[in-house]
């Protein structure tokens, strides 16, 4: 039996493909083919590099490394710090959001001095989204400045129940702020920890199984599932006594999805809203932005695509899964470069068939065929 229905291409906001600087974990190709093979027909790249993407050298040569060599369609965020603000005003034609790091986590962008804060957010342009990771009780103070400085917040990976209480209250105040939950967050919890071991520790950490269900229970307050797609080699993973914190997501949150949806703990309609519809308004991604931006894109870095600049619309960029398919994720099967998944082994139901990118087939279920991701600009 197969029940294939057609879907709007997905979006996550919220991925490492750790170009330039950690090409033995991911790079701009395999990472856009597994942003394929999930179900992703636009993704946007944090800034998180090794040389963190703080100034507008290292954006326009992070940029250059992805024309021809990318199978979805990327964008890219900037990294906040001090030493990028004289920068916000020139990059904010190239990025999509500010990230800023207020917890430890992987790569040395990490801002924690509350001046420097203030001046990150007194600085970003207004009219655009500053995305957080902000663990716990940093997320009161995340909220404070987004809130004293006028900033639209995006709380990435909230993964704790306290974190939905804060988010709701801050929504029902009317602030401007949106959350997104990674497929790990919902679907694995700290009992998990003893099994997976090293592939099992991420920032935020797998939380209890009591938070586990308040998301659950509360994921009207979320806006979007990202995948928080943060890849390691098998070797950094066990060489370490203190593993390198992430897990890959980008093969494996769509199918975990569906098979919610399958077990009725979520319906179909609102798996299109958290990885499509939601994105899309959120970070302003339209098929109108998408043809403006194209004008600019040509005088930045010359030309792209072998078709030209052109936007995708529901018509042209769509994937079908099957419904009914039942499979087991195997890491063997998967195309980051990382080659393994915390879910490996996992039987789901749900299965993406096909891909179509401004109506070129990339994608039939079984193989990638072409690169023809463009680079995109807000
Ligand atoms: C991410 C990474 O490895 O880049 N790791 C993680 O555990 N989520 C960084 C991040 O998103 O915090
Ligand atoms: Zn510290
Ligand atoms: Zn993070
Ligand atoms: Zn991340």
């Amino acid at each position: 039996m197969s029940k294939i229905v057609k879907l709007p291409g997905l979006v996550d906001v919220h991925v490492h493909l750790r170009e330039p600087g950690n090409i033995q974990k991911e790079d701009f190709a395999t990472g856009s083919k597994a942003a394929i093979a999930g179900g992703y027909t636009t993704i946007f790249d944090m800034p998180n590099n090794p040389n963190p993407i703080v100034d507008n050298i290292s954006l326009e040569e992070k940029i250059d490394l992805a024309p021809g060599r990318i199978f979805c369609d990327l964008g890219f965020h900037f990294g906040g710090s001090k030493v990028s603000v004289p920068f916000f005003e020139q990059v904010k034609k190239k990025v999509w959001g500010l990230k800023v790091y207020m917890n430890h986590t992987t790569g040395p962008l990490l801002i924690e001095d509350q001046n420097d804060l203030e001046l990150i957010f007194a600085n970003w342009p207004k009219s655009k989204i500053i995305m957080v990771h902000a663990e716990g009780p940093t997320l009161a103070t995340a909220i404070d400045l987004a809130k004293r400085h006028g900033q639209r917040l995006h709380v990435c990976h909230l993964s704790l129940a306290s974190e939905i209480d804060q988010v709701r209250i801050a929504k029902e105040a009317g602030m401007p702020i949106t959350a997104e939950v990674s497929a790990h967050h919902l679907f694995l919890t700290n009992e998990d920890l003893k099994r997976l071991g090293p592939f099992g520790i991420m920032k935020p950490p797998l939380s209890s199984k009591k938070d586990v269900e308040y998301i659950w229970k509360n994921l009207d307050v979320l806006d979007m599932v990202a995948s928080d797609h943060a890849p390691h080699t098998v070797d950094e993973k066990l060489k370490s006594e203190n593993p390198p914190f992430g897990v890959p997501g980008l093969e494996t949150t769509l199918p975990l999805l569906l098979n919610a949806v399958a077990e009725k703990r979520l319906t179909l309609e609102r798996v299109i809203e958290l990885t499509s519809t939601n994105p899309k308004k959120v970070f302003g991604l339209s098929s109108r932005h998408f043809e403006s931006a194209f004008g600019e894109t040509k005088n930045l870095n010359g030309s792209f695509s072998p078709l030209g600049a052109r936007a995708q619309d529901d018509n042209n960029t769509y994937i079908e899964v099957d419904l009914d398919e039942q499979w087991e994720i195997r890491n063997e099967f998967l195309y980051t470069k990382c080659g393994w998944t915390p879910f490996n082994g996992v039987k789901v139901k749900g299965r993406v068939k096909k891909v179509v990118l401004r109506e070129v087939p990339v994608f039939n279920g079984e193989q990638i065929m072409v690169a023809v991701g463009q680079v995109i600009y807000p």
